[in-house]
């Protein structure tokens, strides 16, 4: 692929973006791509999504790479030449760059098929943005002899020609909770006959922050957000229930375990404390996505080899199921500076197709030189 051809397949998925789940002309248009190229595919075990693989003529080790392909229900505001023709949807996380870049990767691997030793596996995985689809395509059995896995994201913070690559923890483990505090319905002349369950949610509002300062180490980091607020519906009646919404983040396992055990339980003691009773309902996300040091120090070294400048990147308190293929095996996340300085999922996003040639073929390089290249 050359640099016009690859900035224009990716101007291509940017015009045509796909909600999670619905990425069937991104599909369609990766499958015959890489069948052209004479690419053996095999199925993610998804209705959408695919997975290309490369297999060398001499022993070596098994690498994955893997992009996500799905976009946003965000109304693009970029005034870009390719700008999204779909309205209400829009690739505002940078998803068209990451599949048009582990596109290219997986020809330029076909194409020096010869230097390859092992096997390279090139994911191409749909639904990240709703959390579902990493869980189902990291479990496909086509991935159970993945030895190391690899992905970039594109990072507004940095331009084009630097990586972000740090060990550790990068992104949060994104749970989602919904507390029901139940009372008993009254006059709200006589809230004496009745429970109110407000003034317990209220309570429960501010005292969840404390387990922010109180309930984990200073040194771990953690997030609580209440996001949705509810009870009652006039101005005369004290409702029966009040409902919360909300989220905790955290980058560690035994923290994010903590502290689900202690918001449940402070909201049932002030549940009680109110003579109310309360149920909490967790949605777990994906695991925090942990980076391999090993992995990082050598990834980090072929990069600077190839000319790129190497950041530490930052942590973000966002998701990214990528952890689910980190819980097979190891491997790094890492992020590919694409300037423009706004914010993943803003409408103003953008990515700078500059940066996708230097990216598909560090990726390459990578997947080669981990899976074993021979000259
Ligand atoms: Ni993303």
């Amino acid at each position: 692929m050359t640099r016009d051809e690859l900035i224009a397949f990716f101007e291509d998925l940017h015009r045509h973006p796909e909600l999670s789940g619905e990425e069937e002309r991104t599909t369609r248009l990766l499958r015959k791509a890489l069948l052209n190229a004479g690419i053996e595919l095999l199925d993610p075990g998804t209705p959408t999504g695919v997975i290309a693989v490369i297999r060398g003529k001499k022993p070596g080790r098994v690498i994955g790479l893997r992009a996500d392909m799905d976009a946003l229900p965000v109304q693009e505001e970029t005034n870009l030449p390719y700008a999204s023709c779909e309205p209400g949807k829009m690739h505002a996380c940078g998803h068209d760059f990451h599949t048009a870049c582990m596109l290219a990767a997986a020809l330029e691997i076909k194409r020096r098929e010869a230097e390859l030793g092992g096997m390279v596996k090139v994911v191409f995985q749909p639904a990240e943005e709703n959390a579902g689809g990493g869980v189902v395509v990291a479990a496909s059995h086509e991935l159970d002899d993945v030895e190391e896995f690899f992905a970039g994201h594109t990072y507004p913070g940095f331009p084009a020609g630097t990586l972000g690559i740090k060990p550790g923890p990068v992104m949060a483990a994104p749970d989602a909770f919904r507390i029901v505090v139940r009372g008993r319905g009254a006059h709200a002349g006589n809230p004496h006959l009745g429970v109110d369950p407000i003034p317990a949610a209220a309570a429960l509002v501010l005292s969840a922050q404390t387990l922010i300062s109180r309930a984990k180490d200073a040194f771990e980091p953690a997030v609580l957000s209440i996001t949705h607020v509810e009870a009652g519906n006039t101005w005369n009646v004290v409702p029966e229930c009040a409902m919360l919404e909300g989220t905790l983040r955290t980058l560690n396992e035994d923290v994010r375990r903590g502290m689900k055990a202690r918001l449940d339980a402070l909201a049932s003691s002030i549940a009680q404390a109110h003579g109310c009773t309360a149920e909490s309902e967790w949605k777990s996300g994906p695991p925090p996505v942990i980076n391999d040091a090993g992995l990082c120090a050598t990834a980090r070294d072929l990069a600077l080899r190839m000319g790129f400048s190497v950041k530490e990147q930052e942590n973000t308190m966002g998701g990214e199921d990528f952890s689910e293929y980190l819980k097979r095996a190891p491997g790094v996340f890492i992020r590919v500076g694409t300037g423009g300085g706004i914010p993943n999922h803003h409408p103003r996003f953008t990515a700078d197709p500059a940066a996708l040639l230097p990216a598909a073929h560090y990726f390459a390089e990578l997947a080669l030189q981990r899976a074993g290249i021979s000259s």
